[in-house]
């Protein structure tokens, strides 16, 4: 069931009508469902269960970067969740929030020595590491602690994700993880410096992939790779297969999380029983655009409607501001009324923002039955919507609100302008 739809003729976020949170709130506001969010988590969690995983044998690490919102992190806490983190902010997101630091593992190509500080003063469980030099920065800040820091390195297997380049990361040509060829050496440099502990292996090929096969493609390279190094002997303790599952924008048709999980989980399975004595291994996953993408819309009102000489654009007040997506990798996101049945005649629309840059647009050729005050939503904007928000043109951002039932709760206030020079200083 989804979580967004018409009653009465109103579109709801569960039992709450878009219309009302507009009037409370005002727009454009991020509204998330509390039930999508917990579903889409559950699917992950429910699926480690039903492959006889508890929680030390598999471990969801929810991709922060997707969307950070704390109560967003809360609620996914809750449910048992750990988290997939690039930043130190995003690790002080999540401990406001209530996560363990226990259940954090930490991404990313270009980590600073105070993050590395800051997770390590917090016994995260793993740095995700993405180079030698970072190997030895990690090494040297860990002695300065006096502790062993745990170390994944993140391998890059060479797998084509067939997704959009921009969000492709598995390849030889991009700037992540180690290629596959050098992991070997890698894990002997690493296995060699006294302050670092090898304790897994990583990788993330990519985002948006509706098919499972490059990640089982993928596992297969580093499960190669494990049984290489566990001849050395360098041992792995888990195996963190990344993000990347898909959800529908535009009638894709992604795989289903549960049937991904049990292939996966086959596989892992028959290998551990034929070259492990059954010896298990823990199973990390970090999803972000599954778990929240379809949890959340952007609600916006439209302030003009343009009859151009080629083409009619419905001005609203989201931008590209809010919602980069469109203008960064000409995505798709469906668009909604709020009132399920206008009173104009449906025309073709590109919806666009007040921001001045031609690039600024949300949906293309759209048919829309609207008027000036109408509201729509953006569907399928809770990844990666608000997270990549930024302040051009002086717009605040959004606020953000969550659904929970009948119930909606404020979760982040509007940005005011003045907020946004308020730490701004003239010369003296
Ligand atoms: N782990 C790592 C190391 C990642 O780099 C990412 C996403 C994830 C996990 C989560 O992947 P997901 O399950 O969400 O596919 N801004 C782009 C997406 C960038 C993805 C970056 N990495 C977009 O709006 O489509």
């Amino acid at each position: 069931m989804s979580h967004f739809s018409y009653q009465d003729g109103v579109l709801h976020a569960e039992g709450v009508s878009l219309a009302d949170i507009a009037r409370r709130f005002g727009t454009p506001t991020y509204v998330y469902s509390k039930a999508a969010l917990s579903a889409n988590f559950l699917s992950y969690a429910d699926a480690c269960r039903r492959h006889g995983r508890n929680d030390e044998a598999a471990l969801v690490c929810y991709s922060v970067k997707s969307n950070s919102n704390i109560a967003v992190l809360d609620v996914l806490a809750r449910l048992g969740s750990g988290f997939d983190i690039v930043s130190g902010g995003e690790l002080l997101r999540v401990l406001a929030a209530g996560g363990s630091p226990r259940k954090v593992i930490f991404s990313g190509v270009g980590k600073s020595r105070d993050e590395m500080r800051l997770a390590l003063s917090h016994d995260i469980l793993c740095f995700n590491v993405e180079s030698i030099p970072e190997l030895h920065r990690l090494n040297e800040v860990a002695a300065e602690l006096g502790k062993r820091a745990p170390v994944s390195l993140r391998v890059n297997p060479n797998v084509d994700a067939k997704t959009h380049p921009y969000i492709s990361t598995g390849l030889k040509d991009n700037k992540f993880g180690v290629a596959y060829e050098d992991a070997l050496a890698t894990y002997r440099v690493a296995a060699a410096l006294p302050h670092i502990e090898v304790t897994g292996i990583d990788c993330h090929i990519g985002s948006q992939l509706l098919d499972d096969a490059p990640l089982l493609e993928a596992v297969d390279k580093l499960i190669e790779l494990i049984d290489t190094l566990a001849a050395e002997g360098i041992t792995v303790h888990h195996l963190d297969i990344g993000g990347g599952i898909g959800i529908d924008y535009n009638g894709d048709k992604p795989v289903a999380v549960g049937d991904y999980l049990s292939r996966l989980f086959a596989k892992i399975d028959a290998w551990r029983a034929a070259r492990h004595n059954g010896a298990p291994i823990k199973v990390l996953f970090e999803p972000g655009r599954s778990i929240v993408g379809n949890a959340g819309v952007l609600l916006t009102e439209v302030q003009f409607i343009k009859h151009g000489e080629t083409k009619n654009f419905a001005i609203v007040d989201a931008a590209m501001n809010d919602l980069m997506r469109p203008a960064m990798y000409e995505a798709w996101h469906g668009v909604q009324t709020v009132k399920q049945a206008g009173e104009q005649p449906a025309q073709v629309y590109d919806v666009v923002g007040p921001v001045c840059e031609s690039g600024d647009w949300l949906a293309r050729a759209r048919e829309l039955s609207i008027a000036q005050d109408d509201l729509l939503a953006i569907l399928s904007a809770g990844a990666y919507g608000m997270t990549m928000a930024s302040n051009y043109n002086t717009r605040g951002r959004a606020a953000e609100v969550m659904v929970d039932g009948k119930d909606v709760h404020l979760i982040r206030k509007r940005e005011l302008p003045a907020e946004l020079f308020a730490e701004e200083s003239l010369l003296p």
